[in-house]
């Protein structure tokens, strides 16, 4: 297949391009390399999949030295640069993985988590249409389940209540393409994701910023006394599961083609567990320190983790990997690159 990445420098994008140039498909990845302060790592990453970081110039493509796999460094918000660059390629899939995260941050930059989310993501379904793209994957977050979730989250939960500007730009991203999928048939598949981790994750995840407290013995904050629950979701798993999305769209007959799941591991794991299990693979003991915060007014729920029934049922897969076994390979990979490859 030939297959566009979106978010290509990024933690999800490197594992997915990584695993798809693997299984020979050919790939364009695209991403703008905003916020200076994870440049460096997006580099890492685009150099692991054989570009030359010197190389990258905007709008110009680097190839890779060593797979079938094309950078460019493009804008999803230029819509007429995403509208030629999937007319001259036509896509066999769109895999839009490109967005800003988190919900902290989201508070401080609401228009940009709308633009960059929500824009960008309509401009790339609309780029997916006019090039007539077989499939639309889009990466969506668990931070949709709002005010109205309880745990287990599923995808009948009414989701129109979000905490954070993060998870009103992604929910009305989810509308966008379902939109998309109903308007003009074209078939689109959402993960929405809990809590992924893994080798080379993005720097403001719950992971990295544990490890990271632990590592330099600055506390690692915990919110309502620490009885949070979560999903935490190896990121082999997801891409295990795109793969298997990829491979077969949504078909219901009678049904526009459009398919949403909630990926987690659906194992509700204790937040002081996870820290513990970092702190044991790293051999660092954490420093805990209470915060009062309200979870709710930090767009946080107390339990949080996924239903996977759907997925199991439909999509024949669901995640296997148990945090137990996954954290150490995570620890081990910290511990190798902190501080030798990245900073944060
Ligand atoms: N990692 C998780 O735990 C998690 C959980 C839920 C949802 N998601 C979603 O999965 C996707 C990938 O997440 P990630 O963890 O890899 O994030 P990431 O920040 O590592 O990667 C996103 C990439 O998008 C790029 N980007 C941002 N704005 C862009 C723009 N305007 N044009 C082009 N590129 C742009 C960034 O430079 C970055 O490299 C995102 O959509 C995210 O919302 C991730």
């Amino acid at each position: 297949m030939k297959l566009l990445v979106t978010g290509a420098a990024g933690f999800v994008g490197f594992h997915t391009i990584n695993r798809l140039i693997n299984e020979g498909h050919s790939v364009v990845g695209i991403d703008n390399l905003c916020e200076p302060d994870t440049v460096a790592l997006k580099k890492i990453r685009l150099s692991l999949l054989g570009i030359n970081p010197e190389a990258i110039a905007d709008a110009r493509p680097v190839r890779s030295t060593i797979a079938q796999f094309d950078f460019v460094k493009l804008d999803i918000l230029n819509r007429e640069q995403m509208l030629s660059l999937c007319h001259e390629n036509r896509f066999d899939a769109i895999i839009h993985l490109a967005a800003v995260a988190g919900t902290a941050m989201s508070k401080k930059y609401p228009t940009a988590f709308y633009d960059i989310n929500t824009t960008g993501t309509l401009n790339m379904l609309e780029a997916a249409r006019l090039s007539n793209a077989k499939h639309f994957f889009f990466t969506s977050s668990s931070v949709v389940h709002g005010k109205l979730s309880k745990a287990p989250m599923s995808e009948q939960d009414d989701v129109d209540s979000p905490l954070s500007m993060y998870a009103g730009s992604k929910r009305a991203a989810e509308l966008l393409c379902y939109t998309y999928a109903q308007s003009y048939n074209l078939p689109v598949t959402i993960f929405r994701l809990f809590n992924v981790y893994g080798s080379w994750c993005r720097p403001n995840s719950e992971p990295m910023r544990i490890a990271h407290s632990i590592s330099v013995g600055t506390p690692v904050k915990v919110i309502n006394d620490g009885y949070l629950v979560r999903d935490f979701t190896y990121v082999d798993d997801v891409v295990d599961g795109m793969i298997f999305a990829l491979n077969t769209p949504s078909h219901k007959p009678g049904q526009s083609p459009y398919a949403l799941y909630n990926v987690g591991r659906s194992t509700p794991v204790p937040y002081l567990s996870f820290i513990q299990s970092i702190e044991m693979a790293l051999g660092i003991p954490a420093i805990i320190e209470q915060d009062t915060t309200d979870p709710f007014s930090l767009g946080e729920h107390v339990e949080m983790y996924a239903d996977t029934t759907k997925l199991e049922s439909e999509l024949a897969y669901s995640p296997v990997w148990d945090y137990e076994e996954a954290v150490p390979l995570f620890a081990r990979w910290f511990k190798d690159n902190y501080n030798v490859n990245f900073t944060i």
